[in-house]
């Protein structure tokens, strides 16, 4: 695990741009896993930039959403389907048979959790993992409580979660209360993983996911098991760090040759 801060979030952005960018040249089919809310529109615009100004090529990219609310339609303005056209598929040459966002519709959920379990097999797994977290430590809709093991399925948000969304809907009434979700398990199987958080109302949670114990109460904490996770953080988000100091000098000090 890795803990890295940079000084804001276009820092964040441009950094975690970079990797993906450097995985996408070397692997041009590599599989990619996406993350929606506030936190990656950064790097998804800066993805956007290096498409269009340097010709970073995505056309044969898989690319695997994290999560979708159950029960409104993909449709919806709020879908995290739209989400992921307005903010990154649209401006990109990926091809439309490779993306693949969970299904808020689906009448049999299990069955298609299933399938979306397979599918990520089918073509190798995850290559690399973009997350952000929420104020109660969730990686995707992971929510506090959920199996460190648990695989795709619908899940039943929190009224923390409910309550944080409630800005995009209008009011807490109309947001969704399930969602469906890869697994603590699902994500923790991805060969790189890169967290991404900004801002200082993620400082607690975030010192909890690093530095706290491995617990299901906060499943971002898993990710201190995962021989392959980057934590990328700006100053606010890293503010109540204790090893802060230290995570920066070992940043300054990383063998190159690595
Ligand atoms: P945010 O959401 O990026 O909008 O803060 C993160 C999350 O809930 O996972």
């Amino acid at each position: 695990m890795e803990v890295i801060i940079k000084a804001n979030y276009d820092e964040i952005s441009l950094e975690a741009a970079n990797y993906v960018k450097r995985l996408v040249q070397n692997k041009p089919n590599c599989v990619l896993g996406l993350a929606t809310g506030s936190t990656p529109l950064g790097l998804y615009k800066e993805l956007i930039r290096m498409h269009r100004e340097e010709g970073l090529d995505f056309s044969k990219v898989y690319t695997f959403n994290l999560d979708e609310y159950y029960g409104i339609p993909h449709s919806h303005e709020q879908s995290y389907h739209t989400f992921m056209q307005e903010n990154l598929f649209q401006h990109i040459n990926v091809q439309p048979e490779r993306i693949h966002v969970p299904s808020g519709t689906a009448e049999d959920v299990k069955a298609f959790c299933q399938w979306y379990e397979d599918e990520i097999k089918r073509l190798g797994g995850i290559d690399l993992q973009i997350l952000g977290i929420g104020r109660d430590g969730h990686i995707a809709f992971n929510e506090p409580g959920s199996s460190l093991g648990s695989r795709t399925r619908i899940k039943t948000l929190t009224q923390e979660t409910i309550e944080d969304n409630a800005r995009f809907f209008g009011s807490k009434d109309l947001v969704p209360r399930y969602a469906v979700t890869m697994g603590v398990g699902t994500i923790f199987e991805a060969k790189e993983i890169i967290l991404l958080a900004n801002g200082a109302n993620k400082a607690e949670t975030i010192a909890k996911a690093v530095e706290g114990p491995v617990t299901a109460q906060v499943t971002a904490s898993i990710l201190q098991l995962h021989p392959n996770t980057i934590f990328l953080l700006d100053e606010a988000a890293a503010s109540k760090l204790e090893r802060n100091d230290y995570y920066k000098w070992v940043y300054e000090n990383k063998p190159r040759h690595t």
